[in-house]
């Protein structure tokens, strides 16, 4: 059965395990509590037979816009439409709260990704040199909510 859920807390050390496996990330637990608390219906939990295998993150980033800080599906699970359910709920919830546009940033090599993005409707608006950590730059994109 899946569940589609708001984050709670106790799915810290679940959706740390996605984001080292999917992001090759590990962020401290206080960030996964940052966000949550900027805005509840945000931040998306996808179970699979009562374990988490990907989320969604977004936060508020003005007025009428939200940004989509992380998406990650567990390797195993991927091409099983769970993305796009997550996305689909996301942009219900950012309606809801008077969002009219989503942003986000992608790595310029996550070919995958950026496929999958502009598959859900969000087109590229522009690109920012060394965004990453290792220096690698990103690629800006934008999807205007239909409500
Ligand atoms: C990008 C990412 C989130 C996509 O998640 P996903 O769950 O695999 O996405 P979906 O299954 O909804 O869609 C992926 C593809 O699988 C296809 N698909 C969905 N259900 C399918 C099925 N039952 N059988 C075959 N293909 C299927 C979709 O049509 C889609 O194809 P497309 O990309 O050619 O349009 C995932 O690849 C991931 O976690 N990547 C690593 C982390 C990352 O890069 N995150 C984004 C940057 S923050």
């Amino acid at each position: 059965m899946i569940l589609l859920r708001p984050f709670s807390p106790t799915d810290i050390p679940s959706v740390m395990e996605i984001v080292r496996r999917s992001l090759g990330e590990t962020y401290p637990p206080s960030l996964y509590l940052t966000v949550h608390n900027l805005w509840r219906e945000g931040f998306l939990v996808l179970q699979a037979e009562g374990v988490v295998v990907a989320f969604v993150a977004a936060v508020p980033s003005g007025e009428r816009v939200a940004r989509v800080l992380m998406l990650g599906v567990l390797p195993e699970r991927r091409r099983m439409g769970y993305g796009h359910r997550l996305m689909g709920e996301l942009y219900s919830n950012s309606i809801a709260k008077g969002f009219d546009t989503l942003i986000l940033e992608v790595r310029k090599s996550n070919k995958e990704a950026i496929g999958f993005y502009e598959r859900q409707g969000f087109a590229l608006t522009g690109e920012i040199d060394n965004f990453y950590s290792n220096g690698e730059g990103a690629y800006k994109m934008s999807k205007t909510l239909q409500s």
